[in-house]
């Protein structure tokens, strides 16, 4: 048998069923996009409806299995006839989409094989995880997240689909929208922070950029939505932990963003790998049917989670993937990831009445439907772009856009005066002759963070963007400290020698990049290896020294912040780092990013967040005395930086807040006005937040919730009126009864530079309903 196929193998590529690079290449490029038939709903269901209808169980059931990818080269098709294989499927056309991105080159082999030698020939989804940006790489999407600016979250993830289009994916994996408490998360890297308001707005941001208006754009693809939902509440901060929150909990702050998505249209949800009130989400048919489906009207595809049917097993939620696919498919999950339960079970469990083919219809109607969207039925080619690629990847404008992202999303955490100086250190001057720069991140083009497939050698390392910066007018003192996690005697001498010989030092600390992202829990959120010991040795220098900071999550920078005058967190900055730094540093760009996810002051503060509910006995600081209040005996209660904060080389004041009036009707809206002047004498942007507070609820409130944001420009010595909308809608929540509304009573409107309360100016109202 294995002969004969080996044969026939041999015989289809003597036929022709392989290419040569070369011959797809040509191919490739002398292809004519054919035009994007604009079909309206009625006429997509009318031509799914038939297609279906022609399709087999085994071709339907198909469409709902996703390969991994390396599986995709025609001349791997030939021979294996083992159902455990991939390829055999794809072989057979039983395939909807492939997982990897591999280049347009290699996507149009594998299309071509499905469009050409399949029965049906319907044309594949290419899925891939584009994170934050597929060639030009953006800052980590915690980063992103600091830079409050929706408009530039949309802008770069609308590149990210432009250069990710060409190269033939149709369904990018993202954005993830976890809300996350928890640092010791690794995968609080891909996220937004630790607020629904924000989280939620950032989420609808990048919807927009990454489907733009039309998803038969050939530069826009699905975003899919993911993890849905609570991924970020692991227990312990553990990844793939277990999840365990009310209802209440679950639809203030971790729903929120996904609804919002949902609201822009988004394309695909992907359901978390943790469980929701025992159910795994994967099979959780209140969470994907009754919410999303039922109470949002989302009418996408679910897409599984990489494995996460056959996880439904290990959950101890399914006896075996058979019992698995059928506890997912009657949740309505649509495309299985990797993992074969579906494609080895859903026959039978049709045939023994377990599930219905009306079930497998509906998934199968939503998956075509995505594909004639896409434009895939017109021209499955369409997305494949070899001369895009060349010119579209890491374009000039992409990296410029990179750049300035990168250097909004920054944030100055210390910039105190220098006695020395009679200033703060920071911005850098001009006029110094000598800088030293050095530590473990200076040389390193390991600045993209997780999840990135752009090519390395095109960071800018720190040392390139100081010398882009400075040429050869400064004598740069380098030292390219090897690995941040062990740091020779050796390589401390020599950098304390460069630091010796320099006016001022930067030092680069961090984390290094794989010590965030999936599967990259932590415990103990400090600067790994000596890096601590090294930083001492070079304070006792005694030099005015800059600490930046390469980290995918807030770390715990107590210990820094009581020893260094300046401290900048950089984040992993991307393809542009060295000069979106170097940008930062010397002021050529103000920092103007603020956090979005609250630094502890010690690991055993966590979670700590700026919303966190009313309690009985609340600390007050002006009453140190009184034992049996929520405090620690050890530490503080409050974080090192709070969420919302974040320092300028410039000042700001607040004054005369005021509201257009002191009682809110029900339906109606009243207006919150204030002045916020630049102090300082530089121009800068402030980012200006609106939170409120609901005095007394039929259930304890957070004591303060975001509601409201805006990013302002003042020139030195400028001040600007700044308004606020507050509407009854914003002040809904989660009563007593589990509805959705608002209760009339008084409310707090607090605003200012951040979540802190020394930071905000407050008004009270009365909602009357
Ligand atoms: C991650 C997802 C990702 C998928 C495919 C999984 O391990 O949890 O976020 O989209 O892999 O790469």
């Amino acid at each position: 048998m294995r002969k004969c196929i080996v044969l026939l193998f041999m015989m289809s590529s003597f036929f022709g069923y392989t290419q040569s690079r070369k011959e797809l290449t040509h191919e490739l490029e002398n292809k004519k996009i054919n035009k994007i038939t604009k079909w309206t709903s009625k006429q997509i269901d009318y031509k799914v409806d038939s297609l279906l209808s022609l399709m087999t169980l085994d071709e339907k059931i198909g469409q709902m299995y996703e390969i991994p990818s390396g599986m995709g080269s025609v001349a791997d098709l030939g021979s294996v006839e083992d159902q455990a294989d991939p390829k055999y499927y794809q072989r057979k056309g039983w395939t909807g989409m492939v997982l990897g991105g591999s280049g347009a080159l290699k996507n149009y082999e594998i299309q071509k094989y499905a469009v050409e030698k399949t029965r049906l020939g319907i044309p594949l989804h290419f899925n891939v995880d584009v994170i934050h940006g597929y060639k030009t790489i953006f800052p980590v999407n915690l980063g992103m997240a600091c830079t409050w600016e929706p408009a530039a979250i949309e802008r770069a993830a609308s590149i990210a689909a432009k250069e990710a289009t060409v190269s033939g994916i149709t369904i990018n994996n993202a954005p993830m929208v976890d809300i996350s408490r928890d640092p010791r998360w690794g995968r609080a890297t891909e996220g937004v922070g630790e607020d629904p308001f924000l989280g939620s707005e950032i989420a609808r941001a990048y919807v927009r950029g990454y489907q733009g208006d039309d998803l038969s754009d050939r530069h826009t693809f699905i975003s899919t939505a993911k993890h849905f939902v609570g991924y970020g509440a692991s227990e312990a901060g553990r990844d793939y932990n277990t999840v365990d929150m009310s209802e209440r909990v679950l639809r203030e702050i971790y729903l929120p963003p996904f609804k919002a998505m949902v609201e822009e249209g988004v394309g695909a949800i992907m359901p978390a790998f943790n469980i929701v009130d025992g159910v795994p989400c994967s099979a959780n048919k209140w969470l994907l049917d009754d919410v999303a489906r039922g109470e949002w009207g989302f009418d996408g595809i679910y897409l599984s989670d990489f494995n996460a049917i056959h996880e439904l097993v290990l959950h101890g939620v399914a006896a075996d993937d058979k019992h698995a696919s059928k506890i997912a498919l009657d949740a309505t999950m649509d495309i299985e990831m990797v993992s074969q339960g579906y494609i080895l079970n859903l026959k039978n469990l049709v045939k023994q009445g377990e599930v219905s083919e009306t079930q497998i219809d509906a998934s199968v109607k939503r998956i075509l439907r995505s594909k004639f969207l896409m434009g895939l039925f017109d021209d499955p080619y369409r997305y494949m772009d070899l001369k895009g690629e060349k010119e579209i990847h890491c374009s000039k404008e992409h990296l410029k856009a990179a750049r300035e992202i990168a250097t909004k999303s920054m944030v100055l955490l210390k910039n105190d005066t220098v006695q020395s100086l009679g200033k703060p250190l920071l911005p850098l001057s001009d006029n110094y002759k000598s800088i030293a720069l050095i530590g473990p991140f200076v040389k390193t083009r390991n600045l993209q963070g997780a999840w990135a497939w752009g090519n390395s050698k095109k960071v800018v390392t720190v040392e390139s963007g100081f010398k882009n910066r400075l040429g050869d007018r400064v004598e740069l003192n380098v030292f390219n400290g090897l690995s941040p996690r062990k740091l020779t005697k050796k390589d401390m001498d020599e950098a304390l020698a460069a630091a010796r010989e320099s006016e001022v030092v930067v030092l680069c600390l961090g984390e290094p990049q794989g010590m965030s992202g999936e599967a990259a829990s932590r415990a103990e959120l400090d600067f790994p290896g000596d890096q601590k010991e090294f930083a001492e040795e070079v304070l006792k220098l005694g030099k005015p020294t800059v600490l930046v900071a390469f980290n995918g999550r807030p770390l715990i920078f107590t210990w820094y912040h009581e020893h260094f005058s300046s401290i900048l967190e950089a984040w992993f900055p991307g393809t542009e780092a060295g000069n979106a730094l170097a940008d930062i540093l010397f002021g050529d760009v103000n920092p103007s990013g603020k956090l979005t996810m609250s630094f502890p002051c010690h690991v055993g503060q966590i979670p700590v967040y700026y919303n966190h509910l009313a309690t009985g006995r609340p600390y007050d600081s002006s009453k140190k005395k009184n034992r049996f209040v929520s405090k620690y005996l050890d530490i503080p209660n409050d974080p090192l930086y709070s969420f919302g904060y974040g320092l300028s080389y410039t000042s700001f004041a607040y004054s005369n807040l005021k509201l257009s009036s002191s009682k809110l009707k029900a339906g109606q809206k009243i207006t919150a006005e204030l002045v916020v002047s630049n102090t300082g004498e530089r121009e800068g942007t402030e980012i200006v937040q609106m939170y409120t507070h609901d005095i007394v609820a039929s259930v304890a409130r957070p004591v303060k919730e975001l509601k409201g944001f805006q990013k302002v420009t003042l020139q030195a010595g400028e001040s600007k009126k700044v308004t606020f909308t507050i509407s009854e809608e914003l002040l809904k929540f989660w009563n007593r009864d589990m509805e959705f509304s608002s209760e009339a009573g008084d409310f707090e409107i607090l605003i200012g530079g951040s979540s802190r309360d020394g930071d905000l100016l407050t008004e009270e109202f009365l909602l009357v309903k």
